[in-house]
């Protein structure tokens, strides 16, 4: 609790201490922590001066700024209608086979959580997943096998 009252602190100091700030306090808090605890909220608010519900508001809209614990790798696989089409369907049916959860859900070991996410950009590459902030386009049931076992060595 108090290294999050810390860690506010610095990115405050850093991105200042205008609702402009509230964005990049509120990734630097989910790139530190992995999510946004009710704590940071409350804290951020109390830092910037600005209501909680605001904070909290900010944090739900974006879908990348997890408000509940997640995984140390967060799959995003793009379920938009490109990717539909492209077989995303196959893609997070395998990933659920190897990881051993269903979307939405974190590993026992909270090594990953499996998530969908809105268009990534990457339509052309379809189905495309992100790993944390890193993209997989192209995929298929054997690639998305190579890059997941890949992790599990990890
Ligand atoms: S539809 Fe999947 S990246 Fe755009």
């Amino acid at each position: 609790m108090t290294e999050t009252i810390a860690l506010i602190k610095s990115l405050a100091d850093r991105y200042g201490r205008t609702r402009d700030a509230l964005m990049p306090i509120l990734q630097g808090v989910v790139e530190e922590e992995r999510y946004l605890s009710d704590v940071a909220m409350t804290e951020i608010a109390r830092e910037l001066d600005i209501a909680a519900a605001e904070v909290y508001g900010t944090a739900t809209f974006y879908s990348f700024l997890d408000t509940v614990p997640r995984g140390k790798y967060v799959i995003r696989v793009c379920k938009t209608i490109t990717c539909d089409m492209h077989g995303k369907k196959r893609v997070i049916e395998k990933i659920e086979d190897l990881l051993k959860i269903k979307l939405g859900e974190t590993t026992q070991d909270k090594k990953f959580t499996l998530l969908t996410t809105n268009c990534l950009g990457w339509c052309h590459k379809g189905p495309v997943m992100l790993i944390n902030n890193t993209p997989y386009p192209d995929l298929n049931e054997d690639k998305v096998t190579e890059i997941i076992m890949e992790y599990i060595r990890k």
